[in-house]
């Protein structure tokens, strides 16, 4: 088993993910630049050195998890294949190949039968709304979806945890405001509305990657999406306020109940005792939480939910980990 970008924040968590849920791992080769050679990772009580993520270092390995970017995993993604890897891609290069399942095991897992070597795992604000929205969809057939996202630093890696950090300690300490590091503005008591590049008709390419993942994992073009993407001063957890129109109603009552039913979710949705998700309940959990579900009164049948989930575990680490539990389930590795 290789992780690839293994000293990144997804691949640490990764590594831990494995171990967790003693996920069957005969060798766990850590790889990352070049200049991070010599260093190590712990892995079940032992040390693991980091070698470089090259093509040569890929054999021998079954499933390489990777979490490096989107540049290293267009480069290395092929050539861990071509030496008989399956690859679980966290970055965004793979997502929208009509030859790449994208996949959420919860929601599409029969998509990964399709897999010809590289499997994307989506974008992470994607991955906790479809995971709530599915079960509603097969239920009443979801037409439109709008919503806005609260988004953790972390989601941007390391630089983005320590931008809020060290912005904040400075803001405090001289009490005005700081030079940004690491986002286009300060982020530190900020909420900044722009993730990623902008691009046509005034979106960015998360509000995009938003809108595209979804129809593509949950098998639907016809879903009408549309987002806005916003980065706020929370470390870890993404928050989302989700809007949608069903072809049939369905009461929240029916959406609790399904939901209570649906895996990998929390319903925790009780407003008289104060009882609703929140970015830092997210803390070490595996759930999508959602909650403060109720009617649309603006249109004829229409909910509004509010989830919140882990950005690094099921947002990227945990599902990425899923999915190979599941490839070795169906037994799907390349032979
Ligand atoms: N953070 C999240 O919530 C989240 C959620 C979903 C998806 N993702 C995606 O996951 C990927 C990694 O994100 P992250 O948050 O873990 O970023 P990160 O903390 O910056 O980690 C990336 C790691 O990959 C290493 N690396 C960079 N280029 C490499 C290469 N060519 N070969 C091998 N290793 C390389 C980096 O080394 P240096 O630090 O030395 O440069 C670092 O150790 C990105 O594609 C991101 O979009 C992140």
């Amino acid at each position: 088993m290789a992780v690839v970008g293994a000293l990144g924040m997804v691949g640490t968590e990764m590594i831990r993910t494995l171990e967790r849920r003693n996920f069957p791992v005969h060798e766990l080769r850590p790889l990352d630049l070049p200049e991070n050679e010599g260093k190590d990772v712990e892995f079940r009580g032992q040390r693991a050195k980091i070698r470089t993520a090259s093509e040569r270092n890929f054999k021998g390995i079954d499933i390489a998890l990777f979490s490096a970017g989107a540049t290293a995993s267009l480069d290395l993604a092929p050539k861990a294949v071509g030496q008989g890897a399956v690859v679980v891609d966290n970055s965004s290069a793979w997502r929208m190949d009509p030859s790449c399942p994208l996949v959420v095991p919860e929601v599409n897992a029969d998509d990964l039968e399709q897999h010809r070597g590289i499997i994307a795992n989506p974008n992470c604000s994607t991955i906790q709304m479809v995971v709530v929205l599915k079960p509603i969809h097969d239920q009443a057939k979801i037409e439109r979806v709008v919503v806005a996202t609260y988004q953790a630093t972390t989601g941007a890696g390391q630089k983005g945890s320590l931008a809020l950090e060290r912005e904040s300690m400075q803001f405090c300490k001289v009490g005005r405001a700081v030079d940004p590091e690491g986002f286009q503005y300060q982020i530190a008591f900020n909420v900044i509305p722009h993730i990623d590049v902008f691009q046509e008709g005034g979106y960015t390419r998360e509000e995009y990657k938003m809108v595209n993942e979804t129809k593509k994992i949950m098998g639907d073009e016809s879903i009408r999406v549309t987002a806005t993407c916003v980065r706020v001063p929370v470390f870890y957890g993404h928050s989302e306020a989700v809007n949608i129109e069903t072809k049939s109603k369905m009461s929240p009552e029916a959406a609790r109940r399904v939901l209570e039913e649906s895996p990998g979710v929390v319903v925790l949705d009780d407003p008289e005792n104060l009882k609703y998700p929140m970015p830092i309940m997210s803390d070490q959990q595996d759930a999508t939480f959602v909650g403060r579900i109720r009617e649309d009164f603006s249109i004829k049948n229409g909910l509004n939910l509010w989830i919140v989930s882990n950005n690094i575990r099921k947002g990227a680490a945990l599902n990425a980990v899923q999915i190979a539990e599941e490839l070795i389930r169906r037994n799907l590795l390349n032979k």
